[in-house]
């Protein structure tokens, strides 16, 4: 057989066998080595002339019909690949699966959760007020009067029709009651608002869980008893309350309320100064004045009512140093929880 056509049938076997797995590199070099410029085909081409007459016929063919052939193999090595390029490769079995991160509560979210976990043990129901409060339910109404300064724009969100951003949950109190014959025994978890420079324990905006308890024969004992039994399921059985005299306009006896420090059992430690104890919340005995306001008997009816910040059980809970951290959504602060 002619010596050129020789040379087309083994270089296109050999071209077959690189292209059945090439990738586009491969596909490339082959199709230069055959058909680029200094490649076969055109070597060939030129030894043409060199063919005897009576061959030149079969010769040329044969040079055509291999060129055919190679572009056939390169086009369907392309295919072969694109192929593999859009279904096999993302069907590759043997890549470890992708999990798909689930993410979880808040830290907020949780204590709130279980806050109100222990409260619905003891019989409370979950009640809520809005985020934007009028200053009859945020103050007045709570026996908090036009000077008092808890008002003041210094220290209060105002909008510009009177409404303002609650500066408390106590205004659900009010709420609840307006629309409830007593009994009621309800907890509103929820957001507040403050003028306040932010600080390691202190936000412009923060969460409390409001409590509230009117029947008939309501006493300061069954606030210490609700505390206490509070205390125990939040932070177990060696937990400790303290009630200290206080005031709030719409309390009588009114008290600030401390739990004994959960970092060093009571003992004294950096974190509660020494105390042994770390300050909670308010509370007392809710004021004749308001229930007078809500429409119920003050001679019949008698109850309690607390509010405790949530961040604070929160970083007391996870031993958060600083309140800020649960709202700069670094998650590697918040995967801790
Ligand atoms: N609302 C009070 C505060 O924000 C706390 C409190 C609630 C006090 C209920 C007494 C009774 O400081």
């Amino acid at each position: 057989m002619n010596q050129i056509i020789e040379k087309i049938h083994t270089a296109l076997a050999a071209a077959e066998q690189r292209l059945t797995a090439a990738d586009a590199a491969e596909i490339e070099a082959v199709r230069i080595e055959l058909a680029g410029r200094n490649g076969l085909f055109p070597a060939l081409s030129k030894e043409m002339g060199s063919v005897p007459p009576e061959e030149r016929r079969e010769v040329g063919s044969a040079f055509n019909e291999g060129r055919r052939k190679l572009q056939e193999l390169l086009d369907a090595a392309r295919a072969r690949l694109e192929e593999r390029g859009s279904t096999a490769e993302q069907l590759d079995l043997t890549l470890p699966g992708r999990r798909r991160s689930m993410g979880h509560k808040h830290p907020v979210t949780r204590m709130i959760d279980e806050c109100v976990a222990i409260f619905r043990r003891m019989g409370f129901t979950v009640a809520e007020g809005p985020e934007i409060e009028d200053v009859y339910h945020n103050f007045d109404a709570l026996n908090t009067h036009a000077d008092h300064p808890s008002r003041d724009p210094g220290d209060t969100f105002y909008f510009a029709d009177g409404r303002i951003l609650r500066t408390q949950t106590s205004p659900v109190q009010i709420r609840v009651m307006e629309n409830h014959e007593p009994p009621v025994r309800i907890v509103a978890p929820g957001r507040v608002f403050r003028r306040d420079t932010p600080d390691a324990t202190h936000g412009m905006n923060f969460h409390q869980i409001e409590g509230l308890y009117v029947d008939r024969g309501v006493s300061l004992a069954d606030l210490k008893s609700v505390l206490q039994t509070f205390a125990t399921e939040m932070y177990g059985p060696g937990a400790k309350i303290r009630l200290r005299p206080h005031f709030f306009p719409f309390t009588e006896p009114s008290v600030e309320y401390d739990f004994s420090c959960m970092m060093c059992g009571g003992k004294g430690c950096p974190v509660c100064k020494h105390s042994g104890f770390i300050e909670i919340a308010g509370a007392g005995m809710v004021d004749p004045a308001v229930l007078k306001n809500v429409g119920y008997d003050p001679e019949v009816w008698s109850g309690f009512a607390f509010g405790m910040g949530i961040e604070r059980l929160a970083m007391l809970r996870y031993r958060i140093g600083d309140i800020r951290w649960l709202y700069e959504n670094d998650v590697r602060f918040l995967e801790q929880f």
